[in-house]
């Protein structure tokens, strides 16, 4: 990750992002966890407790500092293959007996079951938040949780539905003026066929970070002055989960691989932008 001067490019990268007041949250990002149908969670195991060891773990030394407690744990969907009774059970115990943090999960197009649609994960996350998209506020930061249909019989690649983009629509709205907003929803920047559409149901509202998932790798993409982070999967390669900060003057989304004890600086997969000052290119 290396600084920029302020330049008129990087004030176009810088759109859309304004400086907070009093913010300090530190929460962790991971996706498509895959529960198993028969319920087995072992693949995770080593995820989850290296985001339960995290923090004090130091931040780069272009950053300083320590990693500090989770708020929670983003969860950009695709919990489960396929949502049996047992995988959704299996997904439960690990949250109860061995994550540490709070997790928010929005659901990805294997919670419905796809072409075998099953209810059972759209009805645990209806129990868990009160609905399929929610939203909720931690530390003067918004989230919005989006969920959106997928269709079964289409391509990876997809449209966010009228109806979500309706309903962020109507969210964004409720947010108080200038308030940093945090979208999360499973399609990634990659993945998302209507991203202008997106950008503009967003419109000048302070929309911080664009989370997704689905695609499995860590990537960062700076697109029409938003930042679209697309968190890791244990189903990957990669023993990768992702650290994300906000504070007044700087927002960093870095994923981390804990086999490695290593930050990843690839800025097409990190991202370090100080606010008014400098990104990373
Ligand atoms: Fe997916």
């Amino acid at each position: 990750m290396k600084s920029l001067p302020v330049t008129p490019l990087v004030f176009s990268l810088l759109m859309g992002v304004s400086v907070t007041h009093g913010v300090d949250l530190t929460f962790f990002g991971w996706s498509d966890q895959h529960v198993k149908t028969d319920g087995s969670t072992q693949h995770l195991h080593p995820f989850i407790d290296a985001m339960n060891a995290m923090p004090g773990t130091p931040y780069p030394e272009s950053i300083g500092g320590e990693v500090g407690n989770p708020a929670f744990i983003i969860g950009a969907g695709d919990v489960t293959e396929w949502p049996t009774n047992a995988a959704m059970r299996g997904y439960d115990v690990v949250l109860a007996k061995r994550l540490k943090f709070k997790a928010m999960d929005v659901l990805g197009n294997h919670d419905d079951g796809g072409l075998a649609f099953s209810p059972t994960m759209l009805n645990w996350c209806k129990r868990r938040h009160g609905s399929l998209s929610y939203v909720f506020q931690e530390g003067g930061v918004r989230f919005i949780a989006l969920w959106s249909k997928f269709d079964p019989k289409g391509k990876p690649f997809q449209a966010i539905t009228a109806e979500s983009l309706g309903y962020l629509k109507t969210e964004l709205t409720k947010a108080p003026g200038g308030q940093p907003i945090v979208l999360f929803t499973h399609l990634c920047y990659d993945a998302m066929t209507n991203r202008d559409e997106l950008i503009k149901v967003i419109g000048d509202a302070n929309v911080v970070l664009i989370l997704g998932g689905h695609y499995h790798k860590a990537t960062f993409h700076s697109y029409k002055g938003r930042n679209w982070v697309q968190l890791p999967s244990p189903k990957s390669d990669f023993n990768h989960f992702t650290v994300l900060r906000i504070t007044d003057d700087r927002l960093l989304a870095l994923p981390y691989d804990f086999v490695k004890k290593e930050w990843v600086s690839n800025p097409r997969q990190a991202l370090d932008l100080r606010i008014g000052e400098a990104v990373n290119k």
